[in-house]
């Protein structure tokens, strides 16, 4: 089994604009074994006591976020996105998030039924740039009372904000992969892999 950091290595492509596809494995086609190990290192890492629920965004986060949810056998929450306007439903939790990629804003939603004051959740993502994602799920959790117990990453690109923004937000941030550069083309890491 390759790990995460091989993969991206092999067949990653980076675009324009600072951005890194890796649509054959995570983001289009996906791996089921590699997002077994990526949740399986998520479980090494965060305790999974008092942990009620993985939350996520879709549609990226839903692999990851559901593998380690049946790991450790707790429900897996997705966020849905739709645009600022279309949504005036009060059962529902949002929070407009603004994408620096995609230079959009949505509004992410999640209904009031699902989080409440007796969570404790765990965030998962695939990508952390901006962090914007991130803290739109936060703004819901407390919202709703919940408490966040801590944010699992696969791919951090750790030269844009996103890791010290959730820090400054006094949030635990595990990433798997963290990325250094994207300069030329080129691919480095934080750290290169200890398997
Ligand atoms: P942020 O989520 O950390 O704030 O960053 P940003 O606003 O820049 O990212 C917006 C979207 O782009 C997110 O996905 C995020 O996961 C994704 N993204 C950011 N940088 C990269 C990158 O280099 N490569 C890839 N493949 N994705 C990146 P999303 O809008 O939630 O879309 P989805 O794919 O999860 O449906
Ligand atoms: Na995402
Ligand atoms: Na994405």
């Amino acid at each position: 089994m390759k790990n995460l950091q091989t993969m991206i290595k092999e067949q990653g492509q980076v675009f324009p604009g600072n951005v890194l596809k890796v649509d054959s494995f995570l983001n289009h086609q996906i791996d089921p074994e590699l997002i077994k190990a990526i949740a399986l290192d998520f479980a090494a890492y965060f305790n999974r006591s008092s942990i009620t629920k993985i939350v996520t965004i879709e549609a990226s986060g839903i692999a990851p976020a559901l593998m380690l949810a049946s790991h450790w056998g707790i429900p897996m929450l997705f966020a849905k996105k739709s645009q600022p306007s279309t949504l005036k439903n009060d059962h529902v939790y949002h929070s407009p998030v603004y994408s620096y990629t995609k230079q959009t804003e949505t509004r992410i939603s999640i209904d009031k039924a699902y989080l409440t004051s007796q969570d404790r959740i765990l965030i998962i993502d695939d990508f952390l740039a901006q962090g914007q994602a991130v803290l739109g799920l936060v703004d819901i959790a407390k919202q709703a009372g919940a408490q966040v117990a801590g944010v699992g990453i696969c791919i951090e690109k750790s030269f844009q904000a996103g890791r010290n923004r959730l820090e400054a937000a006094g949030l635990d941030v595990y990433s798997i992969c963290r990325i250094a550069a994207l300069d030329q083309g080129k691919i480095s890491f934080l750290e290169e892999d200890k398997f």
